[in-house]
C-alpha cells in the first residue's frame, strides 16, 4: 500500500507534507487509517484557516450599533413585556401532540474539566438517585411523549472518541425505557490541532492526527451529513429541541418555548434561544445582543466591561441575557444552513498544551507550555442566519444546573442543590411545607423524576406529603 500521489501533492501544496514523514514505519492497516484521516481534511482551505486562526487571533470588533435584544420574560405579565403564554403553550403542545418535535442532545464534548472516565452523559447526576444524565433526559423525553400521546425521537450527537461507549451504555440499559428505534446516535466531525508557531498539523502518533471534536457548532453539519435530518423529515418532525448533555434540569421539550419559536410573530421559526439573566455585571457568560437587526451571542471577553455594567433606569443590566445553550431550530433551517453556500460558521481558537510526536524522529513531546491551537465551532454562531429569532427567559433554579467541574461552581454538588431548590419550589407551589435553613435554602435533599412531573403543574393531584422533615432526603 502506498500514499496516493494526488494526496501527497495536496499535502505538499498545503505545507503539511510532514504528516507523511513516518509512513515507512507503518504497516498497511495503519497506513490506511492515516490516509483515511488525511482524505477527510479540506486541504484546499487549510492555508487560509491557519493564517486566520492559528498564526493570528481574529479580533472581534463589536459594532457601535450593538443593542440589547428583546426577549420574552419568564413572567408573561411582566412590565418588560407581556404576552399570552397560554396561547403559545397550546401551540407548542400541538406540535408535540402531532409528533413534530425531536429532542437533540450534544454529547460529543471531551468533558475535560469534569475529568470523568467515560462519556459525560453516563455521569451520575440525580441528587438522590444518582441517575446518569442520559437517564434523566430519557425519562423526560418518555414522559413528554406519554403526556402528549406521541413519540418524541431523540438525537444524540457523540464524538468518534465516545461514540461506541455511548451506544453501549444505552444498550446495556435498554435505552432507559425508550424504543431503540426512536433514539439515533451519530458522531460529530473532528478538527486537527495545529502547532502554534508553524501552523503544522500535530500528530499524536505516526498514523494519527492529533484531533478533537469540532465543537457543538459541528452539530449543524453532523445532523445533516449523518442522515438524521432526512430521518426526522420522514417522521414528520419539523422542529428540534437542542440541549447540552451536562444540564439535568433542562426542559427537554418545553411547550412554551417551542410555541414561541414556531408561531410568535417576531420569530422566523428558524432558530430560537433561551436566556438566563446575568447574576452580576462581571459574570463570565456569553451575552445575547442585537447587531444589525440580527440576534447574536457575543462572548463576554468581546464586550467592553463599561457596556456590560450599563444599567436601565430601574437598575437592571442593559445586557442582561446570558446564554445557557438551550435552542430550538427547525428542520428547514438545518437543511438551509447545510445547502446555502453563504453559510459558514466561524472557528474559535483555544491555545492548549497538546501532546504530540516529533514527526522527524517519532519521539513523544509533552509540552510544558501551550504549544498548539484547537479549533471549534459554536452552535450559537448560527443565530444571525435566522431572519428573526426569539429569546425566552428561564432561570437557574428552574432550568440550569450544569455539571462541568469536579467541584465548586457548576459541579455535581451545585447541581444537586439546584435540583433540590427546583423540587422545593414545585412542591411549595403545590402546598407542601419545605423546611429552610438560616440562608433560606431548602434544608433537605429533593429530586423529582421527570416521569413524576415535567413541571410544577404536573404535581397537582399527586399523592404528596404535607411537609418535608428537616434533613430529609426525598425522591419523587
Ligand atoms: P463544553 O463547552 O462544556 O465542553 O460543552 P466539554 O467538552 O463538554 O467540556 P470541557 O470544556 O472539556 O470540560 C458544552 C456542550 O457541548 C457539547 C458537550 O458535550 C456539552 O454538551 N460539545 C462540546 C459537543 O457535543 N462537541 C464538542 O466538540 C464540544
Amino acid at each position: 500500500m502506498a500514499v496516493p500521489e494526488s494526496l501527497r501533492q495536496s499535502l505538499e501544496n498545503a505545507g503539511q507534507a510532514h504528516v507523511l514523514n513516518l509512513v515507512n514505519t507503518l504497516n498497511d492497516a495503519k497506513l490506511a487509517l492515516l490516509i483515511e484521516q488525511l482524505e477527510g481534511l479540506d486541504l484546499g482551505a487549510m492555508q487560509s484557516l491557519i493564517d486566520t486562526y492559528v498564526k493570528s487571533a481574529p479580533q472581534f470588533e463589536m459594532p457601535a450599533s450593538t443593542e440589547p435584544p428583546t426577549y420574552y420574560p419568564a413572567d408573561p405579565n411582566s412590565s418588560v413585556r407581556s404576552y399570552d403564554a397560554a396561547k403559545y403553550i397550546s401551540s407548542g403542545e400541538d406540535l408535540l401532540r402531532a409528533g413534530k418535535v425531536a429532542c437533540f442532545t450534544v454529547a460529543g464534548g471531551q468533558g475535560s474539566r469534569l475529568g470523568y472516565d467515560g462519556p459525560k452523559g453516563c455521569f451520575p447526576a440525580g441528587a438522590i438517585s444518582g441517575k446518569p444524565l442520559f437517564q434523566i433526559f430519557a425519562e423526560g423525553i418518555k414522559a413528554t411523549g406519554d403526556k402528549y400521546g406521541s413519540v418524541v425521537p431523540w438525537l444524540v450527537m457523540t464524538s468518534p472518541q465516545n461514540h461506541e461507549a455511548t451506544v453501549a451504555f444505552f444498550k446495556d440499559h435498554n435505552y432507559f425505557g425508550l424504543n431503540a428505534d426512536d433514539v439515533m446516535f451519530f458522531p460529530q466531525g473532528t478538527m486537527p490541532s495545529f502547532d502554534l508557531e508553524t501552523g503544522r498539523i500535530l500528530m499524536s502518533d505516526a498514523y494519527t492526527l492529533a484531533a478533537s471534536p469540532d465543537g457543538h457548532g459541528g452539530s449543524l453539519k453532523a445532523l445533516y451529513t449523518s442522515g438524521a435530518i432526512d430521518a426526522m423529515k420522514a417522521r414528520g418532525v419539523e422542529h428540534i429541541s437542542y440541549f447540552q448533555v451536562d444540564n439535568p434540569l433542562v426542559r427537554v421539550a418545553d411547550p412554551l418555548f417551542l410555541g414561541l419559536h414556531a408561531t410568535a410573530d417576531d420569530s422566523s421559526a428558524q432558530m430560537s434561544s433561551k436566556m438566563l439573566p446575568k447574576a452580576y455585571a462581571e459574570e463570565k457568560v456569553g451575552l445575547f445582543a442585537k447587531i444589525d437587526g440580527r440576534t447574536q451571542v457575543v462572548e463576554y471577553s468581546d464586550m467592553p466591561m463599561e457596556l456590560q455594567r450599563e444599567t436601565n433606569p430601574d437598575g437592571s443590566l442593559k445586557f442582561l441575557a446570558g446564554n445557557p445553550a438551550v435552542h430550538a431550530f427547525s428542520v428547514d433551517f438545518v437543511e438551509k444552513v447545510n445547502t446555502d453556500p453563504a453559510f459558514s460558521l466561524p472557528y474559535h481558537r483555544a491555545v492548549k498544551k497538546i501532546a504530540h510526536i516529533n514527526t522527524d524522529t517519532g519521539e513523544q513531546v509533552t509540552p510544558e507550555e501551550p504549544n498548539g491551537v484547537k479549533l471549534e465551532r459554536f452552535v450559537f454562531d448560527a443565530l444571525p442566519f435566522a431572519e428573526k429569532s426569539i429569546i425566552l427567559e428561564t432561570s437557574r433554579v428552574q432550568e440550569f444546573a450544569p455539571i462541568k467541574n469536579a467541584s465548586g461552581i457548576d459541579s455535581a454538588e451545585s447541581s444537586s442543590k439546584l435540583q433540590t431548590e427546583r423540587a422545593a419550589s414545585w412542591l411549595s407551589a403545590n402546598g407542601v411545607k419545605v423546611p429552610t435553613n438560616s440562608e433560606g435554602s431548602p434544608d433537605c435533599v429533593l429530586e423529582i423524576c421527570p416521569a413524576t412531573a415535567l413541571d410544577a403543574s404536573d404535581l397537582r393531584g399527586k399523592d404528596l406529603p404535607s411537609e418535608i422533615a428537616p434533613g430529609q432526603k426525598l425522591a419523587l
